[in-house]
Parts: structure tokens; sequence; C-alpha cells
């Protein structure tokens, strides 16, 4: 039986779905690329906010039309099941077969020919408060880096939030378990790993904390590069700070969610920093290492933002000039606290009009950032052997995980390589390559 699988929201999603693939592999399940000869047609999705679950419903519709009455089973994944289950069986006329809820993977094989059998709508949206799927080993593309979850859940109920809610409480895998993966990862020619969490640095387990799986990671011979994402401001440690510094592996480049800059917005977000914190640990991280490269997110249009809040937002932003920033409107979002505690406020026009502004701020800081790299000389990890425009190009990413782009020449998807750097857009270096780095 073929199953056809579609990903929406962020990288733990994505390597949900590279569960889902091994797992239902395992049940001899066939994966296909096309919604027209699939028998089974499942949507992984994001409900972070209100765009991405439209997205789905439009995705449904059409699918279901797509096929001319051609029946196929629909399952929905991911993050919408815990918080429309009802709805969508039920609630709406959805042509939607079955949920299940990103704790449920396991059971796929069993959701699915309960569906064919039965064919009555239903969903298995309970949360774990142990799964990790540490015993599937995820089906991956090939290619130069690999996602791996090292946690999930959240708990930190950051009141604009849904994720605590679609992926309940936080757990962390065994240190020994996830470097078992990354062995095995080396011995498929990745060179890099990226530790995925919803909060990646309040990883603990049994006492290892985020610091010490760091180490465990590094000593893994073959990968040579590895990032994380996506850390909270509440913890980051010295000594975390310090290992990013002085291990070669670990990569100088942190995502460091901002959310607000201004301290009354910060407190009725649940974030527990303030400005000053975040701008104080924006200081430490650059004594210890100067260059580290900062991206961050952003939310523009909290209930009750005003403009000396917003002006709190800018300033904070122009004081720390991160590398590059993700920008949201403020979207409510089903169960949270905001929801339920604050109306949602502020007018749209007002939401775009600051997004609109931050935008243009964020352009200007990227450029200036990446201007100071023209002239200097990149080690750069080649991972496409073509760019988005043009066919006579490399693609690769700096330490700093900023695109570097470079012609064409005799070499290949894996290998290091320096570039020195001779002109930028925002969101990109361009150069021409110097020299491959044959040790690596
Ligand atoms: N766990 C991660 C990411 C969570 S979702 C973290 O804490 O950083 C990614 C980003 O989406 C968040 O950082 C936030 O900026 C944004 N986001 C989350 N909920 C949102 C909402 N209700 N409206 C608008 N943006 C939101
Ligand atoms: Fe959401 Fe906050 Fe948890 Fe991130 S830390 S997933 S923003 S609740
Ligand atoms: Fe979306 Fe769930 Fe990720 S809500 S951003 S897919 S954790």
């Amino acid at each position: 039986m073929k199953v056809y699988l579609e990903t929406y929201g962020c990288q733990m999603n994505e390597y949900d779905t590279e569960i889902v693939k091994a797992v239902l592999l395992e049940a001899d399940y066939e994966l296909t690329d096309s919604t027209e000869d699939a028998e089974i047609l499942l949507l992984n999705t994001c409900s972070v906010r209100e765009h991405a679950n439209r997205k789905v419903f439009g995705r449904v519709h059409s699918l279901h039309h797509q096929r001319n009455g051609i029946r196929a089973r629909i399952g929905i994944l991911g993050c919408m099941a815990t918080n429309f289950r009802q709805d969508l069986l039920h609630g709406s006329n959805l042509p939607i077969d079955f949920i299940a809820g990103p704790d449920s993977y396991k059971r796929l094989p069993q959701l699915i020919e309960k569906s064919l059998r039965e064919g009555e709508k239903f969903y298995d949206v309970t949360l774990s408060e142990f799964e990790t799927y540490s015993d599937v080993y995820p089906v991956r593309e090939k290619g130069v880096n690999a996602w791996i979850a090292v946690m999930r859940g959240c708990d930190n109920f950051c009141t604009f939030c849904v994720v605590p809610y679609t992926r309940g409480r936080e757990r962390s895998r065994a240190p020994e378990n996830i470097a078992a993966e990354v062995k095995r990862l080396a011995g498929e020619r990745f060179r890099q790993v990226t530790l995925l969490g919803q909060n990646v640095n309040s990883y603990n387990y049994e006492g290892v904390d985020f610091t010490h799986l760091l180490e465990k990671v590094s000593e893994v011979d073959g990968i040579e590069r590895i990032r994380f994402t996506s850390p909270h401001p509440k913890d980051f440690p010295r000594r975390l700070l310090h290992v990013m510094a002085e291990n070669p592996k670990v990569c100088k480049q942190i995502h460091l969610p901002l959310q607000a800059g201004s301290n009354r917005i910060l407190d009725l977000m649940n974030r527990t920093y303030t400005r000053e914190e975040f701008m104080h640990l924006v200081d430490e991280i650059r004594a210890h290492y100067a260059d580290m490269v900062l991206t961050t997110d952003i939310i523009v249009g909290f209930p009750t933002e005003n403009d000396v809040d917003f002006a709190g937002t800018i300033s904070v932003m122009e004081s720390v000039q991160f590398d590059s920033a993700f920008i949201f409107k403020y979207s409510e979002r089903p169960k949270t606290i905001a929801q339920r505690k604050f109306p949602d406020d502020i007018p749209e026009e007002v939401k775009t009009e600051r997004i609109v502004r931050l935008n243009e701020l964020q352009r200007e800081h990227s450029l200036l950032k990446n201007r100071a790299h023209i002239g200097r000389i990149h080690e750069v990890l080649i991972e496409d052997e073509t760019t988005k425009k043009s066919a006579d190009d490399f693609q690769g990413r700096n330490d700093g995980n900023k695109i570097v782009i470079f012609p064409k020449g005799e070499y290949r998807t894996g290998q290091f390589i320096n570039v020195k750097i001779e002109s930028v857009t925002p969101h990109v270096l361009k150069g021409n390559a110097v020299n491959v780095l044959e040790n690596r």
C-alpha cells in the first residue's frame, strides 16, 4: 500500500516525518511522491500560527478534489492534531479520516489499518511523558546535515505559544542513545548534525545536561560540525558558552529568540527574562566569542503592545544587531494563556506597520553584518552543487550558518573549502574558492 507524506512547520516536524517513514517502511508500506497513486495521504501539520492552520485546511480540500472522487484515506498528523481533534472530525466537513498526534506515530500502521477496515473517523492524540522515539532510526535523505531530536515537548508555557499543548511535557533522550545515532550518521557520511528540541538547551537526562551532551556528540569522528536549535535565553550557563567558544566542532552560531524588547510585554509573555538580562547575555556570548552569529525570533502586536513597548523592541534590535531575524505578527492560539487572559487587541494594520518596520531594520542590520565579512576567508561546507538561482555556482554554509555561494569547480558536496568573500546581500555571502581543506 502506498503512502504519500507532506510536512509543514518546523524542523521537529521534518524530523518526525523521517520517523513516520521508518515506522511505515518497517510495516511494509511503500512511500510515494505522487498524490495520484497513493492510497493514504498523510499531512504532518503545524499549528503555531493561524496561517499554518489555514494552509492545511486548503490543502486537504485540494487533495480531496484533485483525486476526482477516487477514494484515498487522509490522515492528519502533527501539531494540529491535539487541538483540533473534535473540530476536524465532527465540527467541520473536511474530508479527513483520522488524526494522530506527535506521540502516536509508532501506532500508525494499526491506525491506517483501522481506518481502512472500519471507515469510521477517529483520533489517537494522547500525549506521552516518555515517548522519544529513541528506538526508531529515521529515514533521512542523503546529504551533509542530519537533524536529530534530543528532547521533545516544552514546559515553558510562554503565554502566546501552543507548543506545550500540542507536544506535551518536556522529556530528554538518553545521551548514549543519541551518541549511537550520531556514530551511525557519521558512518553514512553525514558531516554535520543539528540537535533539535523545542527548548534544546534545557536538555537534561539524569544529570547529563546540554553542555555534556554537546561534548559527547563532538567526540564522534567524522562529524565535523554540530549545531542546535532552538535554545531559550534562560538556559545559557557560562560552561555552555565556554564549550561553544573552545570546541572547534560546535558551530559559532546561536538562535536566541528575543520575542519582545519591552519588559512589560516579556512579563506578559512569561519569557522569564528582562531586556537587560537578554542584552547582558549577548554581551557575555560576545565576550566568549566576539564573532558569534546571532539570530532571533520576534513577535509584533502581542496584546496591549503600545508604541513605547514597540520602541523597546527596536532599541534591543539596534543594540544587539542580529545577523538575521524571523519576525511574526502575533496570532492568537487556542488554549494558550494569552488567549484566555488577553484579548487580541492590536489592529491588523498596526501589526502590519510594525512587522514592515522591523523587517526593514533587520535588512539593514543583516547587510551591515554581512559586509563585515568582505575580504575574509571562510571555511565552507559544500551542501549543494547548484544554487536556487544558478547551475554555475556551488552553495554551502560557513560555520556561522550563513549561506556562501561561489563558482563551480572540481569540488563535491560534503567537502570543506576555503572561500574568500567578495560581495554580500542581506541573505548570502558570495566569493571565490581558495583551497580545499584536505584533512576534513
Ligand atoms: N521552541 C522554539 C520555537 C517555537 S515556535 C523557541 O522557543 O524558540 C517559533 C517561533 O514562532 C517562536 O519563537 C515565536 O517567535 C513564534 N510564535 C510562536 N507562537 C506564536 C504566536 N502565537 N503568534 C506569533 N508567533 C508565534
Ligand atoms: Fe513555545 Fe516558549 Fe516552549 Fe518555545 S519555549 S516552544 S515559544 S512555550
Ligand atoms: Fe509548528 Fe508544532 Fe513545530 S506547532 S512550529 S510544527 S512544534
